[in-house]
């Protein structure tokens, strides 16, 4: 019985790969891991690319920071998202319409579950196409979804947002209205140019009328910021330094994790949290699939992500550069987080 309910929900499974590994090879040299841990480690500021944290181990650390007391983010969507996902989706299409949910960076995907499900009130049965990075994440929360959802079918893309919108464009078709889910201020993780070319190539794979769901974090006091980027446990400082551990795992590095430090701050002018790692000594590190040693300066920072707060006019501004309009935006009772719905234009 249990392999029969198995077989069936993955006869409603399809996963494109997209990369040959989490976050990383390609055949090319070329945007590959390696690649880029070479140009960054090198580069001066030193910096890595934040998608390089969704390694398994990084994808699973990722998760247990949305249940931190700190990392107020998650819990203030999902509470929008409860409260308004039937409203959310009513405001999407008229009636008798068949809304395709499409998410970019859909992680363990449990807050879509709210939007999944008000979907499955209003039109019975649903396609849903995830995009993620981790294709251990994508298939885990494929698998748990379809088991739970008997009418859901999952075409997902394991790879990064690139790659994932030329495959979706390539593969255009006349499945119905798109509502495209792009959570956890995963925006935000963008500077202002790669924010609108993102949102420029996403709108270039939808039709007019089509609807974006954007959830942003909002500006508020440096100290609340500063404690959901560095916790009391040190989950997130594990998160940030995991990517040292997997440079030292795939390119036989020999990076001392206790010899850095994770360190995240506010900086207001900018409207961003600044994430790097810094060297706690002068020292030296040998990659050796990469045949370099790169020196570090005691206090000196690799650069490893932003994350951006905006507020709602700032967004509405940003999305209609990339064509698209604001139609609503909700917020959790202590505003501290938004959720804005878009309309292609
Ligand atoms: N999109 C998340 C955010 O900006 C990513 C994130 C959360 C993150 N905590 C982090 C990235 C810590 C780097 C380090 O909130």
């Amino acid at each position: 019985m249990a392999s029969q309910i198995e077989k069936r929900s993955a006869d409603r499974l399809v996963i494109h790969n997209l990369a040959r590994h989490d976050g990383g090879g390609e055949t090319s040299m070329s945007g590959s891991f390696a690649a880029d841990v070479r140009a960054g480690l090198t580069a001066q500021p030193k910096q890595l690319f934040p998608k390089y944290f969704y390694d398994e181990v990084g994808s699973r650390l990722f998760d247990v920071i949305c249940l931190l007391p700190e990392y107020y983010l998650t819990r203030a969507e999902s509470e929008i998202l409860t409260t308004h996902a039937d409203d959310i989706v009513s405001k999407v299409c008229a009636a008798g319409e068949t809304i395709v949910l499409v998410e970019m960076g859909s992680g363990s995907a449990q807050k879509t579950r709210l939007l999944i499900e008000a979907l499955l009130r209003q039109q019975g049965e649903l396609l849903y196409t995830p995009v993620d990075i981790s294709a251990s994440a994508l298939e885990g929360s494929a698998r748990l979804l379809l088991n739970h959802y008997s009418a859901l079918q999952v075409i997902a893309y394991a790879g990064d947002y690139e790659r994932a919108l030329a495959s979706m464009r390539a593969s255009k078709s006349a499945h119905g209205r798109k509502l495209v889910l792009f959570l956890g201020s995963n925006i935000g993780n963008f500077d202002d140019d790669e924010a609108r070319r993102f949102l420029r190539s996403l709108r270039s794979t939808l039709d007019a009328g089509d609807a974006l769901l954007v959830g942003a974090d909002l500006k508020k006091d440096a100290a609340t910021l500063e404690a959901a980027y560095d916790d009391e446990l040190g989950v997130t400082a594990a998160f940030n330094l995991n990517v040292l551990m997997r440079i030292n795992r795939e390119l036989g590095a020999n990076f001392d994790l206790r010899q850095f430090a994770h360190v995240a701050v506010y900086n207001e002018i900018a409207g961003r949290v600044e994430i790097y790692i810094e060297s706690k000594a002068i020292q030296s590190v040998q990659i050796e699939k990469l045949n370099v040693e790169i020196h570090f300066a005691l206090g000196e920072r690799i650069h490893t992500e932003n994350s951006y707060k905006y507020d709602v006019r700032q967004l509405a501004t940003l999305a209609g550069s990339a064509g698209f309009a604001l139609g609503d935006a909700w917020f959790d009772r202590a505003e501290r987080f938004s959720s804005n719905l878009f309309v292609a234009a």
